[in-house]
């Protein structure tokens, strides 16, 4: 208990009155109380060794804790509407190339409902979540975050690692707080990237902390799933379906492979990313270009497409006198070569035999074309 002449008695009640928000939930509130603990606590040590004193032991790392704790908060609850979030703007789903069939059943199960709530309810009710699952690179987060946009949402993005805590109990603590905010703040959506690494099988060897996780989110999903009125929806995107939960496939009832892009999807991207661009490329010399990436991801595509810009920029300065500079007006326009040239370098990132995995996996789990 702290006496009167505590000189951290003051300390000790703002993370009395932190710690008190946590379990409830109070993130913001929590986060608050923490910031002025570690404050008082660095602020009161320093002036006692001014002063020749020495703090009381422990109370320094307590410090540290608190402020470690106020930030974890800060990061995993900020939520922020999806248009004041630099980068955002620019993620519509008009603009994700190809995806067909995966952006038709986000449509229909996730931003329609969405907008339009008294439609869907009862037997027409929403999946409260989705899971996008495929090869890396194939445009999982990017869709996820250009789903939020359309439908309106508050997008909270969180991270196994955001939601791990040396302290036990303190995951479990922040899972509730996530959902607490969610609902608060719905119509929303809990991104969870690499959802994996959260929600992998629980096996017998695993530390009690991420199983006692799981678990939580478990139950925190099945309130999002029962309760009525509020649109709370998780979406999970992973590249390893494979080592998820069966208790969590079973929650995210809607499960979408996103693909490697076909030969349009990668034509369209193609399209796109050169359109700022000076460009020599014909028609067919595109198609050629198109047909030699097969099996290429949509960020192998974008590599591929930085890494030919770069051509023109070695030929202009190959051809410069001693002392001359660049000039941006001056470079030769993109061409095919540049493009067979940048082949070799970047090379496809995702290996063949994995895709029978994901195949497979959509084969047994997944929504049907
Ligand atoms: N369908 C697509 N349309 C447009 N750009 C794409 C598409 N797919 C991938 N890209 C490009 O690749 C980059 C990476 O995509 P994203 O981060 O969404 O991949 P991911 O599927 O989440 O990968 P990972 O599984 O590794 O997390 C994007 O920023 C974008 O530039
Ligand atoms: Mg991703």
């Amino acid at each position: 208990m702290a006496s009167p002449h505590d000189p951290f008695a003051d300390a000790r009640a703002s993370a009395q009155l932190a710690v008190a928000a946590d379990t409830e939930g109070r993130a913001a509130s929590a986060a608050d109380h923490y910031e002025r603990a570690a404050l008082t606590i660095s602020k009161v040590a320093q002036r006692m060794r001014a002063h020749g004193g020495v703090p009381a032991p422990g109370i320094e790392t307590a410090g540290a804790q608190y402020a470690d704790r106020a930030r974890a908060l800060r990061a995993t609850l900020k939520p922020a509407k999806p248009a004041e979030q630099p980068g955002f703007l620019s993620c519509e789903l008009a603009k994700i190339a190809g995806l067909g069939l995966a952006k038709r059943v986000l449509e229909e199960a996730v931003i329609e409902p969405f907008l339009n709530p008294g439609v869907y309810t009862g037997l027409r009710a929403p999946p409260r979540g989705v899971l996008l699952f495929g090869p890396p690179g194939t445009g999982k987060t990017l869709l996820a975050r250009a789903v939020s946009r359309e439908a309106k949402a508050c997008f909270l993005s969180v991270s196994a690692s955001a939601l791990t805590s040396k302290w036990v109990g303190e995951g479990e603590k922040m899972v509730r707080a996530l959902f607490s905010v969610a609902r608060r703040y719905a119509p929303s959506v809990v991104f969870v990237d690499e959802v994996d690494s959260l929600l992998s099988k629980r096996s017998a060897g695993e530390n009690d902390a991420s199983r006692r996780i799981k678990t939580e989110f478990l139950v925190q999903m099945d309130g999002v799933t029962t309760g009525e009125g509020d649109r709370v929806l998780v979406m999970g995107a992973t590249n390893r379906p494979d080592e998820l939960d069966d208790a969590v496939i079973r929650r995210f009832q809607r499960r979408v492979l996103i693909p490697l892009p076909d030969a349009a999807g990668r034509k369209t991207m193609l399209a796109s990313l050169v359109a700022g661009e000076v460009t020599a490329l014909t028609k067919a010399e595109a198609s050629q270009i198109v047909s030699m990436t097969k099996g290429y991801s949509g960020s192998d595509v974008r590599s591929l497409c930085e890494e030919a810009a770069q051509g023109p920029v070695r030929e202009a300065r190959a051809s410069l006198r001693p002392g001359e500079r660049l000039d941006a007006s001056a470079l030769p326009p993109l061409r095919k070569r540049h493009f067979v040239e940048a082949l070799r370098v970047v090379r496809p990132s995702v290996p063949p035999e994995s895709l029978a995995m994901y195949e497979d996996w959509a084969r047994a789990y997944a929504v049907r074309s």
